[in-house]
């Protein structure tokens, strides 16, 4: 399984790939915006036939606060069911994570993730490190609560 960084013609993949596993989806405008505003943070896994089978979609926070340090922010991560628990999820992270530091010289990366997600809290809080900052009420629109998670990058940078 090959990971490398996302292109615009992989972005229907993505897409479709997202469209799959969560129930949190966007526009094909909002994925162009990504691509084409940071095209160093966003990573597919792929097939040996070129097929899309996880992403991860990511951007640099842009509604900071004054004093704010620039941090990066990852907008969605998933893998197909039957290409699980191989590690891509894990090398989907750090790749987005090591050019968030070097490119944007971001000193941490955050997210939201569901309460009830273990597959990715466990990622997260145990293979990646991250803590969780704060929690979000009914973040998501079916009501449910968000963890909204942290891992500084100062290491990296
Ligand atoms: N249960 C417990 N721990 C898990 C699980 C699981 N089902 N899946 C991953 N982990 C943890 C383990 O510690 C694992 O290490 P190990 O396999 O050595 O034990 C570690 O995470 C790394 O796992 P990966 O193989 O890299 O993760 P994977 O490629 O399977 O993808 C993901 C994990 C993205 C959460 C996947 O399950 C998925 O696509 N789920 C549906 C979509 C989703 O929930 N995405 C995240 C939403 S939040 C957001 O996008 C910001």
């Amino acid at each position: 399984m090959n990971i490398r960084p996302a292109r615009v013609e992989d972005l229907m993949g993505m897409q479709a790939c997202n469209l799959q596993n969560l129930p949190e989806n966007y526009t094909m405008r909002y994925y162009l915006y990504h691509a084409l505003t940071w095209p160093q943070l966003s990573y597919v896994a792929e097939d040996n036939k070129g097929r899309i089978v996880g992403y991860i979609l990511a951007k640099m926070e842009e509604d900071m606060e004054a004093g704010e340090e620039p941090h990066g922010h990852v907008t969605s991560i998933s893998v197909l069911r039957s290409y699980r628990r191989l590690g891509l999820a894990k090398r989907l992270m750090v790749q987005s994570q090591e050019a968030m530091a070097t490119v944007y010289r971001a000193s941490y990366v955050s997210l939201h993730v569901r309460k009830s997600n273990r597959a990715a809290l466990s990622l997260y809080r145990d293979t990646l490190g991250f803590t969780v900052k704060d929690i979000e009420k009914k973040y998501y629109a079916d009501g449910e609560d968000a963890y909204a998670m942290r891992l500084s990058l100062k290491h990296l940078a």
